[in-house]
C-alpha cells in the first residue's frame, strides 16, 4: 500500500515532468526524409486543427444551414498552418500537442521575412526592413527548436511565398530593392536552419503567370538556385511550391488565358507546363525541381480579367483535395496552400494595407484583412467547389 508520502513524491515528480501531452498516434521512431524522394506518396498532409476549428466555427454560421454537411467535411481536408507571425509559433506548439497519425505530414507556411510582401500591402508583415536579426533569432531558430524537439513527426514547409519571385519581377520597386538582401539572407538561413532530417523543403516559386514568361524563367531559376548554394545546396530542399494562394488551372488546355495578345510569350500557360519549363530551368540552374502546387481554390477559372489579379478573386471554388496522385513525375502533390475561407487582403479604402488589387472588379467585397476569416466566401467556395463536397 502506498503512504501518503510517497504518494506526495509521486505527485512532485509528475509535476515535474513536461507538461506536454504524449502524442498517443505518434511515430515510434524517428521520421527521416529527404530531398530525394516524394514524401506525400507516404505520407498524407495533416488536416491541422486551426483550419479545423475555422471551419467548424464556420459551420455554425452558415447562412444556408443546408450545407452543413458539405461544410463541415471541408475541416478535414488536409492544408498548410501559416506561421506568418512570431506570435502565431504558438499555432504548431498547439498543433504538436494533438494526436497527429504517424502517417500524416504537419505542412508549415514559413512566412514572416523582414519587409514582407514587397510589392503589394496586403500582406505587409510584422518585421522591417533590416530586422534579419529577430528573423533568424526569433523566428526561425524558434521553428527550428520545435521541429527537432518533435523528431518523430514528419513536417513538409513550404518557404516564404512571393518572395524571391518578387526580387526578380519587382526589382523596380523601392520597396524590393530594400528588402532583396533581407529576403535571400532569410531565405537562405531558412533552408540551412531547416534542413532537418523529418523535414522536407519546398521554395516558392509564384506561378506561370509570373515567372512562367520567357525572360522570367532563367533568372528566376537562378534567383532561387543562388539562395539554394548560399545555404549550403541543403539535402532536405526538394523543390518548389507553385500556384500558392494562387488561381490557376494545373492542366487546363488550351491555358486560361492562351488567347491574349501577349500569350506568346508565355509557355506556361498551366501549373503542370510551369513544373516542367520552369523545372528545366531550375535543372540548368542546379536548383531540386520537384513541385508541389496549390489546388485550394483553382477549381473555377475564367474568373479573372487578368492573369496577375491575385486577390479575393470573385466566384472561386475549392479545388481537388491534397493527393499524390498528380499523373506528373515532377509535380509530387497537390496541396492545400492558402486556407481557402481566409481573406487576401482588405477591400477597405482606409485601411494601411489596403492594396488596389482587392478592389478590382473580380475582387469579392466586402472582404476583411488578409487571413481573416471571409465567411460568405467560404460558402461560395464551398458552393463552387470542383469535385464537390
Ligand atoms: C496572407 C496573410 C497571412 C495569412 C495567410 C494565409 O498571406 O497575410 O497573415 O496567414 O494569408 O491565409
Amino acid at each position: 500500500m502506498k503512504t501518503s508520502a510517497s504518494i506526495l513524491a509521486l505527485a512532485t515528480l509528475a509535476a515535474a515532468l513536461p507538461s506536454q501531452k504524449v502524442n498517443k498516434r505518434a511515430c515510434d521512431s524517428a521520421v527521416k526524409l529527404s530531398g530525394t524522394e516524394n514524401v506525400f506518396k507516404s505520407y498524407t498532409l495533416h488536416p491541422n486543427s486551426f483550419y479545423k476549428a475555422e471551419v467548424a466555427a464556420a459551420v455554425k454560421n452558415l447562412s444556408d444551414q443546408s450545407l452543413a454537411t458539405a461544410a463541415a467535411k471541408v475541416g478535414d481536408v488536409g492544408s498548410f498552418l501559416w506561421l506568418d507571425t512570431i506570435a502565431n509559433i504558438d499555432k504548431l506548439k498547439k498543433e504538436l500537442a494533438t494526436d497527429i497519425p504517424c502517417k500524416n505530414v504537419l505542412g508549415l507556411v514559413i512566412y514572416d521575412l523582414p519587409g514582407r510582401d514587397c510589392a503589394a500591402k496586403a500582406s505587409n508583415g510584422e518585421l522591417a526592413v533590416g530586422e534579419i536579426d529577430k528573423y533568424k533569432t526569433q523566428y526561425i531558430d524558434v521553428i527550428a527548436g520545435l521541429l527537432k524537439g518533435a523528431p518523430n513527426q514528419a513536417f513538409a514547409l513550404i518557404i516564404e511565398p512571393d518572395s524571391l519571385p518578387n526580387l526578380v519581377t519587382n526589382i523596380d520597386l523601392t520597396t524590393c530593392q530594400q528588402s532583396k538582401s533581407g529576403y535571400e539572407e532569410g531565405v537562405a538561413y531558412a533552408l540551412k536552419t531547416l534542413n532537418l532530417p523529418n523535414v522536407v523543403m519546398y521554395v516558392d516559386a509564384g506561378h506561370g503567370g509570373w515567372l512562367g514568361w520567357n525572360d522570367n524563367l532563367k533568372p528566376g531559376a537562378e534567383g532561387l538556385a543562388k539562395v539554394y548554394k548560399a545555404a549550403g545546396s541543403p539535402s532536405q530542399v526538394r523543390g518548389i511550391s507553385t500556384n500558392i494562394a494562387g488561381w490557376n488551372s494545373f492542366d487546363q488546355t488550351p491555358g486560361e488565358f492562351s488567347t491574349t495578345s501577349d500569350a506568346q510569350y508565355n509557355k506556361a500557360q498551366n501549373e503542370k507546363l510551369y513544373v516542367s519549363l520552369f523545372g528545366d530551368a531550375l535543372a540548368t540552374a542546379g536548383h531540386p525541381n520537384h513541385a508541389i502546387v496549390d489546388t485550394g481554390r483553382n477549381a473555377v477559372t475564367g474568373l479573372r480579367e487578368e492573369w496577375g489579379h491575385w486577390c479575393n478573386v470573385k466566384g472561386a471554388g475549392f479545388g481537388v483535395r491534397p493527393t499524390a496522385d498528380t499523373g506528373d513525375e515532377r509535380t509530387d502533390a497537390f496541396v492545400w496552400g492558402k486556407p481557402g475561407g481566409e481573406s487576401d487582403g482588405t477591400s477597405d479604402t482606409s485601411a494601411t494595407r489596403y492594396d488596389s488589387f482587392c478592389g478590382n472588379n473580380d475582387a469579392y467585397k466586402p472582404s476583411p484583412e488578409a487571413g481573416e476569416w471571409n465567411q460568405p466566401y467560404f460558402e461560395d467556395l464551398l458552393k463552387n467547389a470542383k469535385p464537390q463536397f
